[in-house]
This record gives structure tokens, C-alpha cells and sequence, in this order.
């Protein structure tokens, strides 16, 4: 069988190059990281739910008409999506203060804000990936003026969405990340949600008890995160109990 083209190994992701033009495999690893990469580990299980999580995300999307690059999962960890432009940006959508927020501008940890924020980050992690304004992005040309009234469009549309989700199975949606890529077709360009949208890239508690069900829990050293992200599929019915714990066949007389 022929090798596959490696594209791009990232933190957490291998690309390869798909079967058809324009599509390529986006591959879930089990590795998490942390602080810039400064905290690493490989935690079993995690690609696999990753890879079914962002499958069930972006599935929804889609079906609410927030185009996305996923196009059908293929296996435990790998699924196939839209090649896309990534524009070099982090969308950071939050709805309560926390991490970098918190430590910014000093607002206690799980206050409520105002209205969603939409921050940017520039993507590149040799700088750490800096908090960057719209004047450095138009003045970059990272992205046009109606590209940015697009991206918040999305980076909204993606949070009522998530937001109202996760509210369903008692979890609250603090904040997350997101990308954006450009597809084209023809003559049009039209960005679409890419990436991942999985608890690698969010901020997750559980609305009773505030436990926390996302990344932090490696970055903090808070418990097990794949019993952390187990429970975030469970209550969304990605990976229903009855897949692992199936009960035994009952003899027929
Ligand atoms: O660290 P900070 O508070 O800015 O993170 C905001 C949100 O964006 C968190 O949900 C975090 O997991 C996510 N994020 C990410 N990748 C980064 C930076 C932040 O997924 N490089």
C-alpha cells in the first residue's frame, strides 16, 4: 500500500493528504500539551475522543447551516475534511471570565461577562501566540475588514450553538477557541470553521459542582482528563455507556 503524504504534524493533530484533491485526513493524536508545549504528556484515549467529539460539533453546525471543513469521520482517530486556508488567528469566544482573561484584567474566575467577548490571538508559537487587536490584524493583512464581520458572525453563531448544548447536559460553556480557514469556490471565497472543536480547545464546568471537564484539568493537574472528556461524551450521548459497557447475552431457552 502506498505511504500517505504527510502535510503537518502539530501539538495534537496530524494532517495527511487526502484520497481526493482538495480533502485531507486530519488525524487525532493522543498528546496533550500545555503552557506553549512547556507541559507535555500522552494521555490514552484522548485522539479517540477528541476525533468523535469534534465529528458530533461540527456535524451539528453543519446541520444548522455554520459551514465547516468536516466533511465524514473515518475511523476511531481520524477523520475527513475540507483543505482550507487557515487564517492565522485564534478566535476566543467567552461568556465568563477565566484564565488569561482573569489574570488580565483581574476579574474573579467564573464571573459572568456582560456580553460574549471575541478576543484574537495571532498564531504562532515562538511568540506564544499574542493577543492581537483589528488594527494589527487590517494593518497585517491577515484578514480583510468583511472577513473580520464574518469571523465574529461564525465565532457567535458557534457559541449559542455550543453554549445551548452544553446547557442541555448541565454544563457551562465558559469559553473556547476556535479557527477559521477560506475555501473557494470558483470565483467566491467563503470561510468556514475548521481545526477541532473539542475539550482540548474549551473551558467546561459542570454547572452544579463547577468541576472542571476540559484541559485544564491536565494544565492544573486536577484528575484523569480522559475520565474528564469521558463524561462530557457520556452526557452528550457521543460514546453512549452501552458501547463499552454492554451487558452480557441473555440465554434463550
Ligand atoms: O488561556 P486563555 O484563557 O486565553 O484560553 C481561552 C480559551 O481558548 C480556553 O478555552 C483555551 O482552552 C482556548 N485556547 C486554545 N488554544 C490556545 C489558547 C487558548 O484552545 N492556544
Amino acid at each position: 500500500m502506498a505511504r500517505r503524504k504527510k502535510i503537518y504534524e502539530g501539538k495534537a493533530k496530524i494532517l495527511y493528504e487526502g484520497p481526493e484533491p482538495g480533502t485531507i485526513v486530519q488525524y487525532f493524536k493522543d498528546d496533550a500539551t500545555a503552557f506553549n508545549a512547556q507541559k507535555k504528556d500522552v494521555i490514552e484515549g484522548k485522539g479517540v475522543l477528541n476525533n468523535r467529539l469534534s465529528e458530533f460539533f461540527m456535524t451539528g453546525l453543519n446541520t444548522i447551516g455554520v459551514p465547516t471543513h468536516f466533511i465524514k469521520r473515518l475511523n476511531m482517530r481520524e477523520q475527513l475534511v475540507r483543505a482550507a486556508e487557515i487564517i492565522p488567528l485564534e478566535i476566543i469566544v467567552r461568556n465568563f471570565a477565566a484564565g488569561s482573561l482573569s489574570k488580565r484584567l483581574g476579574i474573579e474566575e467564573g464571573t459572568p461577562l456582560p456580553r460574549p467577548i471575541v478576543e484574537y490571538c495571532y498564531k504562532d508559537d515562538k511568540l506564544g501566540d499574542p493577543l492581537v487587536t483589528e488594527e494589527h490584524i487590517a494593518a497585517f493583512g491577515w484578514a480583510s475588514q468583511q472577513d473580520m464581520d464574518d469571523i465574529v458572525a461564525l465565532a457567535l453563531r458557534v457559541n449559542d450553538y455550543l453554549s445551548g448544548l452544553m446547557y442541555g447536559v448541565g454544563i457551562r460553556l465558559v469559553d473556547f477557541k476556535i479557527e477559521i480557514g477560506r475555501v473557494y469556490d470558483g470565483d467566491f471565497q467563503r470561510l468556514i470553521v475548521a481545526d477541532e472543536i473539542s475539550p482540548d480547545s474549551m473551558r467546561l464546568w459542570d454547572m452544579e459542582s463547577g468541576q472542571k471537564l476540559d484541559k485544564d484539568v491536565f494544565r492544573q493537574d486536577l484528575g484523569n482528563l480522559t475520565d474528564a472528556y469521558t463524561e462530557v461524551a457520556r452526557r452528550l450521548g457521543v460514546m453512549p455507556k452501552t458501547a463499552t459497557h454492554a451487558p452480557k447475552p441473555k440465554l434463550i431457552n
